[in-house]
């Protein structure tokens, strides 16, 4: 049957597609989790070596392995298997560019929680089952396995934002920084580096000293970054010219996020500035990028989100911090800066 010009293509494959995309996002996830990449890097393998080397049963192997050939992830030549440039540079975890911390935890506690999406949709409630509500830090924190997975993954997102938060802002009259929340310190130290008159104190909880203590000394930096332990609910901050919340105010409720702010605005000295990142959303926001990372908080917090910049700018300002800019930081994040007047 021949279509006639502006009929609409009624053929449902692209539907279908969508509704199989889950299987190459996991076919991903899972050579990430075997470190396919790594012992890629090492040398190229066929797939009996695959087999052998990650301990795998034949059965599923071999599509598994086409499937990452189709997605262009890996390629093949004749009878051996190697990384694409992409995942040799940033899937190897003994390269120093490796970032797949983030899809690490995003197959350990992401893809489980979006099975639930349709009881989220029902009941607005967080679905990661893996952890009680309100308990997203106490307990992971205990185990340590699990606190450096969650450091590779904070690390991951920051490494970046670190070069670009040290444009974004003009550090040249500051002498101190707090990074609330600032987990091992990745962030803060790629800024001292960058701007080498900074003295920085990362705030965060207890469990997370040691990690950052470790971090602060093999990047020659003891001297110019401290960790100072505490939760943002119970605890004074400390004090700084300029106080930074990145990522932090999304896994909390609106009220929640307004006692941190409203901390922050006590502990900024007069004169300087608070710097609050996180993807937030426009009004009527169709980013599906963007769209998703708010859905993931919301799954996985009983009261976090990416709430909208309007709502971001108007917190600040409800602590006292003004003028409030808005500004867009990399490719998913906006950045506020509110300054606390002389
Ligand atoms: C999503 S991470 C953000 C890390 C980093 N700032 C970034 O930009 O990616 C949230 C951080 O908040 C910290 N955190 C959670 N609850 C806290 C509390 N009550 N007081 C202080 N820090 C807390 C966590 O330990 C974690 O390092």
């Amino acid at each position: 049957m021949t279509r006639t010009v502006g009929e609409p293509d009624m053929n449902p494959a692209t539907i279908m597609r969508l509704g199989s995309a889950f299987a190459g996002a996991k076919v991903l996830l899972s050579a990430i989790e075997l470190d396919l990449f790594t012992e890629l890097a090492k040398r190229p393998l066929t797939r009996a070596e695959i087999q052998d080397v990650l301990k795998l049963h034949p059965r599923v192997t071999g599509e598994w392995l086409s499937m990452l050939v189709a997605l262009n992830l890996l390629r093949r030549d004749g009878e051996v298997y190697r990384n694409s440039e992409l995942c040799d540079r940033f899937l190897d975890r003994s390269k120093p560019s490796f970032a797949g911390g983030f899809l690490q935890r995003t197959n350990q506690v992401l893809f489980p929680a979006w099975v639930y999406l349709t009881d989220a949709l029902r009941t607005g409630e967080q679905q990661a089952r893996h952890i009680e509500a309100n308990d997203m830090f106490d307990t992971p924190y205990q185990d340590p396995e699990q606190v450096e997975a969650f450091l590779t993954m904070m690390d991951s997102l920051t490494s970046t934002i670190g070069a670009q938060l040290g444009e974004a802002f003009d550090w040249s009259t500051v002498k101190t920084v707090t990074d609330v929340g600032g987990a091992r310190g990745n962030l803060l130290s790629l800024l001292l580096k960058q701007h080498e008159h900074l003295t920085g104190t990362v705030f965060d909880l207890a469990p997370l000293k040691d990690p950052a203590d470790k971090l602060a000394k093999e990047r020659g930096l003891a001297d110019r970054l401290s960790f100072s332990p505490g939760s943002f609910f119970d605890n004074d901050l400390p004090q700084a010219d300029v106080l930074m919340i990145g990522h932090v105010l999304h896994d909390w409720a609106p009220e929640e996020r307004q006692v941190i702010v409203d901390k922050a605005f006590k502990a900024v000295n007069p004169g300087g500035a608070v710097l609050v990142y996180d993807c937030m959303l426009a009004d009527e926001e169709m980013d599906l990028a963007k769209l998703t990372i708010s859905i993931h908080m919301k799954l996985m917090t009983p009261g976090g989100e990416e709430y909208p910049i309007s709502e971001g700018v108007e917190l600040l300002e409800n602590a006292g911090f003004g003028p409030v800019e808005a500004h867009e930081l990399g490719a998913i994040d906006t950045l506020l800066i509110g300054w606390k007047q002389a």
